[in-house]
């Protein structure tokens, strides 16, 4: 008969109590900001549905580096959105690319900073989606050598990881092997492994301008039913040379991130993605719900999941709270 001599509640009493025994900390250095920069000076212009994120030009990114970097954050992704866009993704690759100018433009300025960049062709594609097309739909294998090459130019500009969000088969091998070929082997990979096609992706698409301009991506994206696939998918990302997996939306996958962190033995990241952001963010504004606690809540859950490393909009936000 547990109760009376169980009671669990004893540990709760106190605000000593509840944190001595909690299971779940989270820390600034794990999360990493994704940033998204343009051509200009001076640019910083907010993003209709992300409230507190900005597309800015290079130099008022640097300025937000090192404001990030003083908050104790663990790094930033860089997204790019380039001034032309062709058929070809020629600016995911250019080593004069927004990227890799703003990628060279922070190590000089904030050192210290981690720079993630994403490496994917979405933004530089005329048609929005995230590799070349070859009758209507995106060509896997024609597609790596893009890849390969922005991922070459962007550890050339001096990122410290890169991440491939495409989700074209072969691509980690492809890229591992360019990076050690052009001498990056030192170059670590964050695969988004488990990127699934979702609704949850919708402001970030305005925030990259990135959105297909026909069809959709569920010819490379995961169809979010599949768990079994997912973990397959992490499987061949590990095993062509990826560093770290991610699973991407992070709260509706919390399943996924669990048998991930118990199947795999490697760094597992998660992204909080736009969606995820602006749904907690409107509710606030609308005053229904307590935004700063929903924020920490959504973040512990997705911790608590397994998920050591978090992409997220709230890092600021997050950070300044757990100061
Ligand atoms: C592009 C990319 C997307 C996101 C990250 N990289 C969008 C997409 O696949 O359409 C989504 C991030 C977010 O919603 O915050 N490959
Ligand atoms: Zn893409």
């Amino acid at each position: 008969m547990p109760f009376p001599t169980h009671r669990p509640r004893r540990l709760r009493r106190t605000p000593g109590l509840r944190s001595l025994v909690r299971e779940t900390r989270l820390e600034p250095a794990n999360f990493i900001f994704p940033l998204f920069v343009v051509e200009g000076e001076g640019i910083r212009k907010e993003i209709g549905a992300m409230p507190g994120n900005f597309q800015m030009s290079i130099d008022e990114t640097v300025r937000e580096c090192a404001v990030i970097h003083s908050l104790g954050i663990g790094g930033i992704i860089l997204f790019g959105i380039p001034r032309h866009k062709d058929e070809t993704a020629t600016g995911a690759y250019d080593d004069e690319g927004i990227v890799q100018r703003a990628t060279r433009a922070i190590k000089r300025e904030v050192p210290g900073l981690l720079v993630v960049t994403d490496v994917c062709n979405c933004e530089y594609t005329s048609h929005g989606h995230c590799g070349r097309i070859v009758d209507g739909d995106v060509d896997n294998d024609s597609t790596l050598a893009w890849l390969a090459a922005s991922a070459v130019s962007h550890a050339r500009a001096g990122a410290d990881l890169v991440a491939p969000s495409d989700m074209m088969d072969g691509r980690v091998a492809a890229i591992r092997r360019a990076l050690d070929d052009s001498g990056f082997p030192q170059i670590p990979i964050m695969a988004y492994a488990a990127k699934f096609a979702s609704s949850y992706y919708g402001p970030f698409r305005e925030a990259a301008e990135s959105a297909p301009q026909f069809g959709d991506r569920r010819t490379y994206q995961m169809d979010p039913a599949n768990a079994r696939e997912a973990l397959l998918e992490m499987a061949l990302d590990l095993e062509e040379g990826a560093d770290i997996l991610m699973v991407k939306p992070a709260l509706a996958y919390l399943d996924i991130i669990r048998q991930a962190r118990d199947r795999f033995d490697v760094p597992l990241a998660a992204y909080q993605v736009s969606g995820e952001f602006s749904q907690i963010m409107a509710a606030a504004r609308l005053g229904w719900i307590d935004g700063d606690r929903m924020m920490m809540e959504s973040l512990t859950a997705i911790k608590r999941a397994g998920a050591s490393i978090i992409l997220t909009y709230f890092a600021k936000d997050a950070a300044r709270l757990l100061e």
